[in-house]
């Protein structure tokens, strides 16, 4: 069964009250997800493998750790995801990135694919999937899917607001892939929006209606 990791630092915690609050505007909201993505991104790569290089300091050789040559790949699900990406690779420069596009068809609330670029060596890479909400779950499941038919195996979920309903989701059709939230959140609604969320991300994002 996947794990659930809740990243509830102070700050995450204070960054994600004001994105939730309906008075802030784009600009504030945008800033705050990166921030917040760089914050968990500290935590997602809490446990990434470390090797040993000989260094010379100004003063003396010595031994020191170094990110031991793992390489991977961050996977924002658009739109929403793609304001996850800058916090994310601020911290890990060398990541590459590759895009999933899906929309949530607001009739059936089930995923559409329209656009798919991932790194060549996809299957060698640890895969990091970003958006914001996990919601019924269908566009994260599709998104491990999309990843997993393109050779991916081994894959991380990060999501800023989760609901019980969709963590559920990809526990049932991807028990392997652990989730990295910063808040479960109480329920969904009658539309299968968040509550208490923040409403519709992209939408907050890029100040679309
Ligand atoms: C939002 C969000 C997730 C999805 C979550 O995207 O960014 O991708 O909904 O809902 P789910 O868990 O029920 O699938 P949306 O479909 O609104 O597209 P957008 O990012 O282009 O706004
Ligand atoms: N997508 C969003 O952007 N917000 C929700 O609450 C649910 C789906």
């Amino acid at each position: 069964m996947n794990k659930v990791i809740e990243i509830n630092h102070p700050l995450i915690q204070h960054k994600l009250t004001i994105m939730r609050d309906k008075n802030t505007g784009t600009k504030d909201f945008r800033e705050l997800l990166t921030e917040i993505s760089m914050l968990m991104a500290y935590e997602v790569t809490r446990n990434l493998p470390l090797e040993e290089v000989e260094i010379e300091t100004p003063l003396v050789k010595t031994k020191a750790n170094i990110i031991s040559g793992k390489k991977l790949g961050i996977v924002p699900i658009l739109r929403a995801g793609l304001g996850m990406v800058d916090g994310f690779v601020t911290l890990i420069p060398n990541a590459k990135v590759g895009h999933v596009g899906l929309y949530r068809d607001p009739e059936t609330l089930k995923p559409v694919e329209y656009y798919l670029k991932l790194p060549k060596d996809t299957p060698e890479r640890e895969i990091i999937i970003v958006d914001p909400m996990l919601a019924t779950g269908g566009s994260s499941v599709a998104a491990i899917d999309v990843l997993k038919r393109e050779g991916a195996k081994n894959i991380k979920l990060v999501n800023l607001v989760a609901s019980p309903e969709g963590i559920s989701e990809v526990h049932k059709y991807h028990p392997d892939v652990d989730i990295y939230v910063a808040s479960v959140d109480e329920k969904l609604n009658e539309h299968g929006y968040i509550l208490p969320g923040l409403g519709d991300a992209g939408d907050r994002l890029y100040g679309t209606k």
